[in-house]
């Protein structure tokens, strides 16, 4: 069955069963391998996007139920590695292996985008279902934090 999508700002159809988890139509159709698989079940959020910028996990989202809604992947963040997420994870070197980063910055993203200085209490209320086996937790809070205190929190939606 054919789908339109809006995809980081542009308009793609694509052919798909009605059940296709949306991770795989963003990897294998569209190519964008930047959002990952890790579980396949809703329990690690590596494959963290943003629907109409709220952070859902791609694996639990079939095709069918995306309709007119925006998606954002981590390749749409921003058009050059700009947005403060990206800037703040880089100046504290949060990854290790960097398996899960992807989805831990569309979480932090979408977190910062509607509530723009976080408490602790709420980064790890936010952040609670993005699991990371590097155990990187603790500096993907300090990044958090850091682009907070950035100047502009860009919105998660790539500007047109
Ligand atoms: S791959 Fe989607 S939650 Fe683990
Ligand atoms: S950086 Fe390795 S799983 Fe998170």
């Amino acid at each position: 069955m054919a789908y339109k999508l809006n995809v980081n700002g542009q308009s793609h159809t694509v052919d798909a069963a009605p059940d296709t988890p949306l991770l795989w139509v963003l990897r294998d159709i569209l190519d964008l391998r930047g959002t990952k698989y890790g579980c396949g079940i809703g329990q690690c959020r590596a494959c963290t996007v943003h629907l109409n910028g709220k952070a859902v996990p791609s694996c639990q989202t079939p095709v069918s139920v995306v309709g007119a809604q925006a998606v954002t992947t981590i390749e749409g963040l921003s058009a050059d590695g700009t947005h403060p997420v990206q800037v703040a994870w880089m100046e504290t070197d949060v990854a290790q292996c960097g398996y899960c980063q992807a989805g831990q910055m569309m979480a932090a993203a979408a977190l910062l985008a509607h509530t723009p200085h976080p408490t602790d209490k709420q980064i790890d209320s936010a952040m609670n279902g993005n699991l990371c086996r590097c155990g990187t937790y603790l500096r993907i809070r300090e990044a958090i934090h850091k682009a907070a205190s950035a100047k502009t929190v860009q919105t998660a939606q790539i500007a047109k």
